[in-house]
């Protein structure tokens, strides 16, 4: 059975509110950092691009990623509504420029317009979603032709050894990818990063 400090933990990573909100948050912006780079990195955005992100957590990330790349204009979707304030207040200007557009619900990615985004990524979601083929298949239509996805998650050994990760959904590099190439999405090259305690996996595909 797990533990109740597992379980809470399990909770708030998958969907953060309340009080704890901003602590979850304050750790996965540590936590999460190289995932970020190393996605950032395989993203590596050339021109003016729209980028779309599933689950944006705290977003503090958002104002790096604007002032470090050309992007034309950031949509972020997150289910966590302690997230989405956060989000909005760290990147206040950008919203209210319009150049972010930060929407709440996991049905937000229907509302959004097909075929227009050059980047999509989504970083330590995918033990969330209920139904990742549907998701993937959202993001699929979503994508412009040519159009980039990358996805970093824990890997299996690593999420094995957290007790808070008992329920989480977990895929090897092998599943994911698969998954992803059923949807449509083509080229996908993988690989696992392991850097002190951290070990997980990158995948980046293409819509062709
Ligand atoms: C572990 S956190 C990761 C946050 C951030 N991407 C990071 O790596 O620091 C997972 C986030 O995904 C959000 N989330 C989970 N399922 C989602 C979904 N279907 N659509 C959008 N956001 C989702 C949660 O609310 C939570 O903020």
């Amino acid at each position: 059975m797990q533990n109740p400090v597992g379980k809470f933990l399990a909770k708030q990573l998958a969907n953060p509110s309340g009080f704890w909100a901003v602590l979850v948050a304050r750790s996965m912006n540590r936590a999460n950092r190289l995932m970020y780079d190393e996605a950032l990195n395989l993203l590596n955005p050339a021109r003016e691009e729209r980028w779309l992100e599933l689950g944006f957590g705290s977003g503090l990330h958002i104002g790096e990623l604007l002032d470090r790349y050309t992007i034309h204009h950031y949509t972020g979707t997150e289910i966590s509504s302690a997230m989405l304030q956060m989000a909005q207040k760290a990147n206040r200007l950008a919203v209210q420029a319009g150049k972010v557009d930060l929407k709440l619900g996991a049905d937000s990615l229907k509302s959004l317009n097909t075929a227009s985004y050059d980047s999509i990524l989504s970083i330590n979601t995918v033990y969330f979603w209920t139904n990742p083929d549907t998701v993937l298949q959202n993001l699929y239509k979503l994508s412009k032709p040519g159009g980039k996805l990358v996805l970093a998650w824990n890997s299996t050994e690593f999420l094995a050894k957290q007790s808070y990760a008992r329920q989480f959904q977990k895929y090897s590099l092998k599943e994911l990818q698969a998954k992803v190439e059923q949807q449509g999405w083509s080229a996908s090259t993988g690989s696992k990063v392991h850097k002190g305690k951290q070990s997980f996996c990158m995948l980046k595909a293409v819509k062709t």
